[in-house]
């Protein structure tokens, strides 16, 4: 038998200080060694009689997914649907005497990175053992098209443990759509002798992966399919049934410690409005947690915008408003937390991009040959409507090129690039000079003017705003991972695994009750598959799931927010902890949102070391 224990390595610290400087280069900082030695939690569906890592089995439970589109998905999905029904399973111990032996699973990330994705390899090596091998795919869904495969060892996983980034494997976003790319895809599956492949991503990976399974159905392929829900941006959830993606809890809390140094420092500085776009794509979800760890200033949440149809000035008009009360109050400075895909929920703005959607999909190869900005503005604006061309030459000429950007491969605006925060920015400054310079407009006793005396008056004219950006993004995506994506990345592993061992096909992995020692679920990929208009042509994707604002996270938000507008009341969470007291965290969104009775302390099971066997 054997066998490995994460054990702490530690590094040689002996001799002269510039060799135990270069001792500890690639993954052998000191941190990094301690991380690997730390223990996991195992839920208990995973742990033999003999108290040894082994397969769960798979029941079916009374809840089916909702098939709002029964017919498109009926179409697409017809195997898959036969398969499982679109039920519901859950993990329950395995039958221990009869373990698989001699499968075959692959594993590929895809999109964009999230802290815990070494992990889940890591549950994946545990639960197939040694009588079972595990590989890797490199470089995403490309890889799998190009076969790029390799056998992944157990001294593999023993470095990689508990650190953050995909860069084992690394990443890609490339979309599998055409005949030849399926084709290839089969190729890759039959030459590795593959029984399982497992899709590591978001809501487009899963796509991918719920398209592959029905396509391997139809095919005769043999190879179970199964998708893990991985993003930072947490909009890959399902209600009750899979609270979060992982990633989301390391990155909100990087962010949250940079956004509680901001306030910090906007306190400490007072001359200061920093404004900071989080990352997040579609979903305010990460806005939103970063707001209920810091309680800053102001924080938009993208959701409520399109609810209250807001306009790109009326979301001006808001932030200036509570920039001045503050300003009366005596305080000068503040946070703004913007959602990386605001632009797209203001509703002129959301138009124009659909309009820019469907122009640059049917003129894709004419606006690419174009050599400037320029040209490119002249060919597009007659093919907008009167309202967008005009909108659109109202922006400055960055976020109108940036609008012009190619869509990524599975039709998203790159959010990411577009500067919103800068143009908040300019619309303030030029706002507030406004008011500055016409005050018997603004203010008065009249409904919708500043209430204010002559002093008050005085004080807003005298008064300098002085605003720094920031994007908060990438540094969230491979940070090592939260105790709480370690130990959650670790029980996807091992369900994806128990999936795969027991042949099912076209599940994603998912675990919930995080209070309460966990459960593990399989949810049917065809049953969270909806129609978006990507590209401007309507396709099947997996649901996004975003901040509702009848939902206890927002509602807990929206009741404070006032008071943290208008008085500093910001709080700074400080670094990860990936011990000690605060290490138990789980986000709060999802504590309020599953009506946990706290926030400060998950489970997932007993605490254990793991055993390779
Ligand atoms: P995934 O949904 O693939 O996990 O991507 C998340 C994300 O970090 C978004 O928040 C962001 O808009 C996007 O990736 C940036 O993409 P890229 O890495 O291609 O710049």
């Amino acid at each position: 038998m054997a066998s490995f224990e994460f054990e702490k390595v530690p590094v040689d610290m002996s001799g002269d200080l510039i060799d135990k400087i270069g001792r500890t280069e690639k993954k052998h900082s000191l941190f990094e060694e301690e991380a690997r030695a730390l223990p996991v939690p195992v839920c208990s569906v995973f742990l033999g009689k003999d108290g040894k890592i082994a397969p769960a089995s798979f029941v079916q439970t009374d809840t089916t997914l909702p098939r709002e589109l029964q017919d498109q998905t009926a179409k697409a999905f017809p195997k898959s649907i036969a398969e499982s029904g679109n039920i519901v399973l859950k993990g329950v111990a395995g039958n221990h005497s009869s373990k698989p032996t001699g499968k075959r699973v692959a594993v590929l990330f895809s999109g964009g990175p999230a802290a815990g994705g070494h992990n889940v390899l890591a549950g994946l090596k545990a639960v197939l053992g040694n009588s079972n091998t595990l590989l890797g795919i490199k470089k995403g869904p490309k890889g799998l098209i190009n076969g790029d495969v390799f056998e992944i060892s157990t001294e593999n996983i023993r470095s990689i443990y508990n650190t953050g980034g995909f860069d084992f494997l690394g990443t890609d976003r490339t979309k599998i759509k055409s005949p030849q790319q399926f084709e290839k895809v089969k190729e890759t599956v039959v030459r590795n002798k593959l029984d399982g492949l497992i899709v590591v991503g978001g809501d487009d990976s899963n796509t991918n992966a719920a398209f592959i399974a029905e396509y391997f159905l139809q095919e005769g392929v043999k190879c179970s399919v199964i998708g893990i829900p991985k993003t930072i941006d947490g909009d890959m959830a399902v209600g009750k049934l899979l609270p979060i993606s992982f990633g989301y809890d390391t990155a909100t809390k990087i962010f949250s410690e940079l956004a509680g140094n901001l306030n910090q420092d906007a306190a400490s500085a007072v001359k200061y409005w920093h404004f900071v776009k989080l990352m997040g794509r579609t979903a305010s979800k990460i806005t939103l947690e970063v707001a209920l760890q810091t309680k800053p200033a102001i924080a938009l949440i993208s959701e409520e915008i399109a609810e209250k149809n807001m306009s790109l000035e009326e979301v001006v008009d808001y932030i200036v408003h509570i920039i001045t009360t503050r300003r009366l109050k005596g305080i000068n400075h503040g946070v703004v937390l913007v959602p990386e895909g605001l632009i797209e929920f203001i509703p002129e703005m959301s138009t124009l991009i659909k309009e820019l959607n469907r122009v640059l999909a049917e003129y894709e190869s004419d606006i690419k040959d174009l050599p400037t900005l320029k040209h490119k503005q002249e060919y597009i604006y007659p093919l907008l409507s009167p309202q967008s061309a005009q909108l659109m030459a109202a922006l400055p000429d960055e976020i109108e090129g940036m609008l012009i950007l190619d869509r990524d491969d599975h039709g998203n605006v790159k959010v990411s690039q577009i500067e919103t925060e800068k143009l908040l920015i300019d619309k303030i400054r030029f706002k507030v000079s406004e008011i500055k310079r016409h005050t018997d407009r603004y203010f008065g006793k009249e409904e919708g003017r500043i209430d204010a005396t002559p002093e008050q008056i005085e004080k807003i004219k005298s008064m300098s705003l002085s605003t720094q950006s920031h994007f908060l993004g990438y540094e969230g995506r491979s940070g090592k991972p939260s105790a709480f994506d370690a130990a959650f990345t670790f029980q996807l592993g091992l369900t994806a695994g128990s999936l795969a061992l027991a042949g099912k096909t076209g599940y994603m992995a998912a675990v919930t009750d995080f209070d309460k020692g966990g459960a593990i679920l399989a949810l049917p990929l065809s049953g969270l598959i909806t129609c978006e208009t990507r590209k401007g042509k309507e396709e099947l994707v997996i649901e996004k799931s975003l901040v509702s604002t009848s939902s206890r996270s927002f509602k807990a938000y929206a009741r404070n927010r006032d008071r943290w507008a208008t008085e500093d009341l910001f709080t700074s969470p400080g670094p990860i902890q990936h011990w000690g007291p605060t290490s138990r965290q789980i986000p709060m969104l999802v504590a309020l949102d599953q009506e946990y009775e706290d926030y400060r302390n998950f489970n997932l099971g007993e605490e254990r070391r793991i055993e390779f066997e």
